[in-house]
C-alpha cells in the first residue's frame, strides 16, 4: 500500500448492510456488516496516480464459527481473483489480507462480492 486509507463507513464507499460499531478494534467510526447474503458487497472508490499494480490491504474481522467467507474481488467491473476471508477467531480481532490488483490512472471501484449465502466478514477499510 502506498498510503490512502478507505474507510467501508465513508461515502463513496458503499456498503450493502449496516454500518456498525460494536465490534471494538475498528478504524474510523464504524465498518460494514454486510447482510448475510450471497451478492451483499462492499465497494470501495480508490484513486489511483497511474495505471498498473497496486497492492491493496483489506482490513476485516471474521469470528463466525462456520469457516471462511470468500469473497469474489472486483475491480472496475472485472472480477480480477478471489479473497478467502478466514476466520479471525472474534470478532473484535481484526486482520489485513493483502492482494494485488490491476488499477487504472485515476478512479476506480473495488468490490469485495462475497460468494456465499453468510455473506462477507464485518469490513474495516481499504488500504491502497
Ligand atoms: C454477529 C456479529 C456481527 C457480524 C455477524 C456476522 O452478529 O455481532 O458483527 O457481522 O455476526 O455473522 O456477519
Amino acid at each position: 500500500p502506498s498510503g490512502q486509507r478507505y474507510e467501508a463507513e465513508t461515502a463513496p464507499a458503499q456498503c450493502q448492510g449496516t454500518i456498525d460499531s460494536n465490534q471494538a478494534g475498528y478504524s474510523g467510526s464504524g465498518f460494514c456488516n454486510g447482510t448475510a447474503a450471497a451478492g451483499a458487497f462492499a465497494q470501495f472508490t480508490v484513486t489511483s496516480a497511474a495505471a498498473g499494480s497496486a497492492t491493496v490491504g483489506v482490513r476485516f474481522a471474521n469470528g463466525a464459527t462456520d469457516g471462511t467467507r470468500p469473497a469474489n474481488l472486483i475491480v472496475n467491473g472485472s472480477t480480477v481473483g478471489t479473497v478467502s476471508f478466514e476466520s479471525t477467531g472474534a470478532w473484535t480481532t481484526w486482520s489485513t489480507k493483502t492482494v494485488t490488483i490491476p488499477l487504472n490512472g485515476g478512479s476506480n471501484t473495488i468490490r469485495l462480492d462475497p460468494t456465499t449465502a453468510a455473506g462477507l466478514p464485518n469490513v474495516d477499510y481499504l488500504d491502497v
